[in-house]
C-alpha cells in the first residue's frame, strides 16, 4: 500500500475501528504511543499472584453470568466506600468483560425500542456511538466547548430531550476531553433525568484520576439517580489490567436483571482466573495505584508544559489520563495530522475526529509512557506540527 493509499484508507475509518488502524501501523514503526489509552506500567504483583493461586487451585469452578460472589461483595464495598453509592451484591452488581463489555451491556439495557435516543455530551468515547448504532437507538448530540473546558451544559441537556428520549451519557472524567463534571452540575443533570425518566448511564473508570484538588461525583450515588442509572467501572485503568478484561456494572436490581440477562446470552461470566485477581486488586494493598496516581500528575505537567511550548489551546484536564487540544490553526484535519506525525516522527497520537466529527481539528495526547519516553514524544510531535506550521 502506498503512503496515499494508506492515507486514504485511514480516511474512511471512523471511531474504533479508526483507532485500532493507527494502533496497528503504530506497531509497524515501533512508535511512541500517546494515543491509546492503556497504562504502561505492570499490573501489580499481588494481583499477578492471586490469579496464579486461582489457577492452581482443583476447583476453580464456573462463576455465576454476574459474577463470582466474593467479587460482588468486593466491588459493592468499593463503589460505597469510594462513590457513595449503594448496591447490593446479590442484586446490584453485575461483572463484565472489560469496560468495553460493559457499554454494550447499559447501552442495549437502556434503549427499548428502535429509535430509542440517548443524550450524549460531545466529544464522548467513540464506543457509545457504535454500541448505540448497533442498539438501533439514535444519538442526540450536545456539544461541549474548549472554551468552558469542555464542561456539560444542563440547559443544552433539558432542551436535547423529545419524546424518544430514553438515557443520557455522563461519562466523568470524560474521555477525550478530560472534563470532570461538578457535584453541583451533576445534581441537575440527574434531576433532569428524574423529571423526564431518563436512564442515566454514567462512566466512573477515570474516576481515581482527578487532578487540582477536583472531586469525582458518581450519579448514582444522587439520591434523584439512584434508581435509574447504571454505573460502569473497570480494573484496566486504576490497576493497570486492560488485557485481564475485567470491569462491571451497578444498578438497581431491576435494571441489572435486563443486563444480566443480555449479558447471558452475549458472553456468559467474565473469566474465572480475571475475577480471582479482581478481589485482590479491590481488598488487597493499595499501594500501587497510589504510585500510578501521583506519577499521571507528575506526566500530566510534563503535558501542559508541552502543549503551552507548542502554542496549542487545550481544554484544562480536569481528569483522566490525556489532555485534548486544538490544532485548528494548523488546517489540517486531525485524521490526516495523526497520520503525518506518526508516519514522520513515530509518534502515535489520536485524532479527535474519530471521538465526534465536529472535532476534527483537535487532537487527543495521552501521558501513558514513563516520563522521558513522554517527553520524546512530545518532542517529536513538536517538530512535526513546527514543520507542517
Ligand atoms: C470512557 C471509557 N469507558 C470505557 C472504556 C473501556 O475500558 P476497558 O479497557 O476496561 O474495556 C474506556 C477505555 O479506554 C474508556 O475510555
Amino acid at each position: 500500500m502506498s503512503r496515499q493509499d494508506n492515507k486514504d484508507a485511514n480516511k474512511k475509518l471512523t471511531g474504533t475501528a479508526l483507532f485500532y488502524s493507527l494502533i496497528a501501523k503504530a506497531r509497524e514503526l515501533d512508535a511512541i504511543v500517546l494515543g491509546r489509552g492503556d497504562p504502561d506500567f505492570d499490573t501489580p504483583a499481588n494481583i499477578v499472584e492471586a490469579a496464579n493461586r486461582a489457577m492452581q487451585k482443583d476447583n476453580l469452578k464456573p462463576s455465576p453470568v454476574e459474577g463470582l460472589f466474593d467479587l460482588r461483595k468486593a466491588i459493592s464495598d468499593r463503589v460505597q466506600r469510594i462513590n457513595g453509592i449503594n448496591v447490593e451484591p446479590e442484586t446490584g452488581v453485575v461483572v463484565t468483560n472489560g469496560g468495553q463489555e460493559a457499554i454494550m451491556l447499559m447501552v442495549l439495557a437502556s434503549i427499548a425500542a428502535a429509535g430509542d435516543e440517548m443524550i450524549v455530551p460531545e466529544p464522548n468515547y467513540s464506543t457509545y456511538n457504535d454500541a448505540l448504532e448497533f442498539a438501533g437507538g439514535k444519538k442526540a448530540g450536545i456539544p461541549t466547548v474548549l472554551e468552558q473546558d469542555f464542561a456539560v451544559d444542563p440547559d443544552l441537556v433539558e432542551q436535547a430531550v423529545s419524546d424518544r428520549s430514553a438515557a443520557l451519557l455522563l461519562v466523568s472524567p470524560n474521555n477525550p476531553t478530560a472534563a470532570v463534571i461538578p457535584t453541583e452540575t451533576m445534581q441537575k443533570l440527574v434531576d433532569i433525568a428524574e423529571r423526564h425518566d431518563l436512564i442515566v448511564l454514567a462512566d466512573d473508570i477515570y474516576d481515581q484520576f482527578i487532578y487540582d484538588g477536583g472531586v469525582h461525583c458518581s450519579p448514582q450515588s444522587l439520591q434523584a439517580a439512584k434508581d435509574r442509572t447504571l454505573t460502569l467501572n473497570a480494573f484496566s485503568k486504576a490497576y493497570a489490567m486492560t488485557g485481564w478484561r475485567l470491569g462491571w456494572i451497578t444498578g438497581p436490581p431491576d435494571l441489572m436483571q435486563k443486563v444480566k440477562t443480555i449479558k447471558a446470552s452475549v458472553s456468559g461470566p467474565a473469566n474465572v482466573v480475571a475475577q480471582h485477581a479482581g478481589i485482590e486488586a479491590l481488598t488487597g494493598p493499595q499501594d500501587a495505584l497510589e504510585d500510578m496516581k501521583a506519577r499521571y500528575v507528575r506526566r500530566r505537567k510534563v503535558v501542559l508544559e508541552a502543549f503551552d511550548a507548542m502554542g496549542l489551546k487545550y481544554g484544562m484536564p480536569q481528569g483522566g489520563q490525556f489532555i485534548f487540544g486544538d490544532v485548528s490553526h494548523l488546517g489540517i484535519d486531525s485524521v490526516e495530522l495523526a497520520a503525518r506525525i506518526l508516519e514522520e516522527e513515530h509518534v502515535l497520537i489520536y485524532p479527535g475526529g474519530a471521538f465526534a466529527p465536529e472535532s476534527k481539528y483537535y487532537v487527543r495526547v495521552t501521558f501513558l509512557q514513563p516520563e522521558a519516553k513522554l517527553r520524546e514524544g512530545l518532542e517529536r510531535m513538536s517538530k512535526a506540527l513546527s514543520r507542517m506550521s
